[in-house]
């Protein structure tokens, strides 16, 4: 690795099945490296994906809040992140909101995918308040990360139809597999873009 790979880590709380799709698309990659995975769940099935890809891995649960971390472990979280020269963070199904502190410490460089064609149905279950909505086309969206949720910058959407008939399991399953693929390639393109952009201005 030269001294301008871009190393990522991953944040996820639950089934991993992005973070999966993340690592099978830069296991070999000339400048993007997935360096770490922090996880908020003690247990949760990313962690074994981690594991099984030889990713190093942090848990950073929370007793007192569920949707954010306390302003110490988000101090914590820059520690280890910087211990492991960190300069791109990708949130994949991670479930709680970062606050200032992190997102200060990299500003433009933390994306995130909603299940949506945002900004319609922002927040949680947004698969299925679409599905329960009646909406026709749903999908997925890869946006900057700031201080509104689900509002930064989008750079990637990905359409989804809803066929006469759906179940929700069905459309859940459409949208995944639309975010696997949108999610790494926006990445890329994006990491590529800023990246240079960096170089020039260097
Ligand atoms: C994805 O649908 C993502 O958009 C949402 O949470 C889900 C995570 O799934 N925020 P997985 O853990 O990547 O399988």
């Amino acid at each position: 690795m030269d001294n301008r790979t871009v190393r990522i880590a991953v944040f996820a709380s639950g089934k991993g099945s992005n973070f999966k799709a993340i690592l099978e698309k830069f296991k070999h990659h000339a400048q993007i490296q997935v360096a770490l995975l922090i996880c908020d769940q003690k247990g949760a099935l990313c962690l074994d994906i981690a594991r099984e890809s030889n990713v190093p891995s942090f848990v950073f649960s929370d007793s007192v809040f569920k949707t954010k971390w306390e302003a110490s472990i988000e101090q914590d979280v820059l520690s280890v992140l910087r211990e492991h020269n960190i300069n791109f963070l990708v949130l994949a199904g991670f479930m709680r909101v970062l606050k200032s502190a992190i997102l200060s410490a990299y500003p433009d460089k933390i994306i995130n995918i909603h299940p949506s064609l945002l900004p319609s149905f922002k927040g949680l279950h947004a698969i299925r308040q679409a599905y329960e909505y009646g909406v026709k086309i749903t999908g997925c969206t890869v946006h900057l990360v700031n201080e509104e949720i689900d509002g930064g910058r989008i750079l990637g959407q990905s359409p989804v139809l809803i066929s006469e008939g759906d179940s929700l399991e069905v459309v859940e399953r459409k949208v995944h597999e639309a975010e696997h693929l949108l999610f790494s390639k926006t990445i890329e393109t994006y990491i590529t873009e800023i990246s240079n952009k960096d170089m020039v201005n260097a």
